[in-house]
Order: C-alpha cells, then sequence, then structure tokens
C-alpha cells in the first residue's frame, strides 16, 4: 500500500486508468488503475496498491473514502462509490443528497435498488459493499429487535473482508440492543468506525408515521411528560456524511440530540403554533395504543417494537442533552422551532 498526494492543475479534474504520475515526495512515478475525481481540491489523495515504475495495471486496489486533505474535500475513486444504506429512509435519503452534492460517487442501498440491498437476504450484501470503501449504515427495522447485533457483526464482518475501511453505524439512546450492535461493530476490525447514536427524530412527525395525526389534529401516544430532546435529521445527515467523508471522527461514538428537552405535548403544541392550526395532543395506555396499531394493520413484530420503544426507551433514561452534534461538527444542533417554521412553510402540515 503506497499513500501519494498529487497536485491538480484545475478543479474538477479527472484521472483516467493508465495515466501515469509522480509522486512529489519520492519523485516515483506510478499508473493509476482505476477512474478518479477531484470536486474541487487542489490536492488527490490517494492510497492505493500502485505499482512504481511501469504502465502495469495493478489487480488489487484499496481505495480510502473521501478524505479531508489540508483544507479541501477529496472525492473517493468515482468507481468506489461510498455505499448509503437506507438510502430512502429519512437520514440515508439526506446522506446520499449530501454526498452528490459534493460529487462523491455514491451506491444507494435499498430493496428497490439495483443491486438490492436486504438485511434479510444476505446474498445481497457482498453486490452492495463491492469496492465501497466506506458505508453509512442504518439497521432496520431497529437495532433493538432480537438478533440485530448478530446481524451487524455479520454485515461488518462481510465488509472488512470486501475492503471496506470506514463504517458509519446510526444507533439509539437508551437501548440495550443498539448497545449490543455498536459492540458488535466495535470488535469487528472494521479499520474506521463511527457510531452515530440519535434521540428521537424531529422527522417522524413530518416524514413518518405521526404526519398522519398531526393532519389530523390530534397526536395520541402512550406517553406522558417525560422529556425528549428530539434531534433533526438534517444534524444526523451532517455528522454521518463527515463521518463518511473525513478524517477525525474514527472511533468516536456521538450522542447526537437536539438542544432542548421537550414533552412530546410540548412538541405538538409547537407544530400546531407553526402550522397555525390546532394539533391536540391525548396521552393513551400502551394497551389501548397497540389495540388501535393492531386493528390498523400493524404487524405484531413491528407491535411488539412499537411496545419496546414506548415502554423502555421512554422512562425517562434519555432526558439529557448529548453534545455529538458540537463534536463532531463544531457547531450547535438545530432547535425544535427551527425545525417546526421550516416544516409549516412546506406546507406539509395542511390537509
Ligand atoms: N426514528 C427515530 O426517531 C430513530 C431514533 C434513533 C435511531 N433510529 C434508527 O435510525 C435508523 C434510520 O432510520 P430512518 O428513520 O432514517 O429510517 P426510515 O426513514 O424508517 O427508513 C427505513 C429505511 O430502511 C430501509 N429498509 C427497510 N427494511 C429494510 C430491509 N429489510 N433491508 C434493507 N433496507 C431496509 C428502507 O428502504 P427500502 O424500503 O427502500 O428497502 C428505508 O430506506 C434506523 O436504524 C432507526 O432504527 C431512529
Amino acid at each position: 500500500m503506497v499513500g501519494v498526494s498529487i497536485p491538480l492543475m484545475s478543479r474538477h479534474h479527472t484521472i483516467s486508468p493508465g495515466q501515469t504520475f509522480s509522486n512529489p515526495v519520492t519523485g516515483e512515478r506510478f499508473t493509476f488503475t482505476h477512474t478518479a475525481v477531484s470536486t474541487g481540491g487542489e490536492l488527490l489523495a490517494f492510497d492505493l496498491a500502485l505499482r512504481p515504475g511501469g504502465a502495469v495495471p495493478i489487480p488489487h486496489v484499496h481505495p480510502v473514502p473521501a478524505v479531508r486533505f489540508g483544507s479541501r474535500l477529496v472525492s473517493p475513486l468515482a468507481d468506489a462509490p461510498v455505499l448509503v444504506l437506507g438510502a430512502t429512509g429519512k437520514i440515508g435519503r439526506r446522506v446520499l443528497e449530501r454526498l452528490r452534492a459534493q460529487g462523491i460517487a455514491v451506491r444507494a442501498g435499498s430493496r428497490a435498488a439495483q443491486p438490492r440491498f436486504d438485511w434479510d437476504d444476505r446474498s445481497t450484501w457482498a453486490p452492495a459493499l463491492a469496492g465501497a470503501p466506506a458505508a453509512y449504515v442504518p439497521f432496520s427495522p431497529d437495532l433493538a429487535v432480537p438478533g440485530a447485533a448478530e446481524t451487524v457483526a455479520a454485515f461488518a464482518a462481510l465488509a472488512v473482508a470486501s475492503g471496506t475501511r470506514r463504517l458509519v453505524l446510526v444507533s439509539g439512546r437508551g437501548e440495550a440492543g443498539a448497545e449490543r450492535a455498536e459492540r458488535a461493530l466495535q470488535e469487528s476490525g472494521v479499520a474506521e468506525w463511527t457510531i452515530v447514536r440519535c434521540s428521537w427524530f424531529n422527522q417522524n412527525f413530518s416524514e413518518s408515521y405521526l404526519l398522519d395525526s398531526v393532519l389530523d389534529g390530534e397526536v395520541a401516544l402512550p406517553v406522558g411528560d417525560v422529556a425528549e430532546p428530539f434531534v433533526d435529521a438534517d444534524d444526523i445527515a451532517d455528522v454521518a456524511v463527515a463521518a463518511l467523508t473525513r478524517d477525525g471522527h474514527a472511533g468516536c461514538l456521538y450522542e447526537l440530540t437536539g438542544p432542548r428537552l421537550l414533552t412530546f405535548p410540548d412538541a405538538v403544541a409547537e407544530i400546531g403554533a407553526a402550522a397555525g392550526r390546532r394539533v391536540g395532543f391525548v396521552s393513551v395506555s400502551m394497551d389501548d395504543y397497540a389495540s388501535a396499531a393492531s386493528a390498523a394493520g400493524v404487524p405484531d413484530d413491528y407491535l411488539w417494537l412499537l411496545r419496546y420503544v414506548f415502554e423502555e426507551t421512554l422512562d425517562g433514561r434519555n432526558a439529557s442533552l448529548g453534545d455529538g452534534v458540537r463534536l463532531a461538527l463544531g457547531r450547535a444542533p438545530r432547535d425544535f422551532a427551527d425545525y417546526a417554521r421550516d416544516v409549516a412553510a412546506t406546507g406539509a402540515w395542511r390537509r
């Protein structure tokens, strides 16, 4: 393995297979075996199995993901895309958009994508990982479900064997199952891991199962006055992208929360105020909630998960702020009021 840094003549520079460059430090000449792209940096950093001296293509290439080099972002190899699992989900979609906006090659991971990725079908994992230097890993449906840690361990082992060097796992706060999965990642032998451990997402109210209730004017949940530091999907995606594309996040476990504790009734009241309409909150028993969900067609295994989330994790254990956004990005997390204002302005909370 050889690390080389090559000054580029211009922005958006593409290097084709077969082109040769001199290492400015040692003077050795190298031949590129893969296409590479710079998205506007002055330097392109590689960590490839480059053979000095000639034009002989090298069969085994170990690219690194995009890295910060000096103050510039450097893209990964164009044919070694960053794998984004959950690419159609609330966070994955945002991660994908951000990487694309930076000109970074991506591969969307979803049951609808090609190649298809399905947590329940291990034969789909290797094609999704092929050539990927880094991967964003949100487990579905949730790390709390039995067997999730073992699945994450198996995926991480395959990623290591496939040459993936950087894994970014999304996790949940206060969940024993999630902590087992975090340990599985930490012990997987992957060169660089980052854990993004999140509180409840703001976007559950606007892009997920609570949207219909907000539109109906009443949110009924089996929670009382427990306080939760709701976190914004944009902050989570920003942290995940930083961890995927820049150095300095390996071995970090970030606790991501918003800047403020709110009860669920508080959050719903802020949504109503921002949307300019009445949205009420009703606290219901877990049994009544589960019966209503079951009558609405929610399958039994998902009911188990809902019960776990509401009964186990919303008991006050997460009623504290985390500093993950500031640690990872050097800025404050987004406030719930800003989220509510921006969503209301899109009209998403109006029928
Ligand atoms: N929501 C919260 O408040 C919260 C809080 C803490 C942690 N988390 C965790 O954060 C992670 C991301 O959540 P999210 O809200 O962004 O997800 P989401 O919006 O619910 O989307 C789920 C994603 O997972 C994919 N998916 C579902 N089943 C799959 C399967 N069997 N195989 C492969 N992909 C599958 C879906 O893609 P396709 O349907 O296209 O395959 C979709 O892209 C999850 O691990 C979640 O448990 C969530």
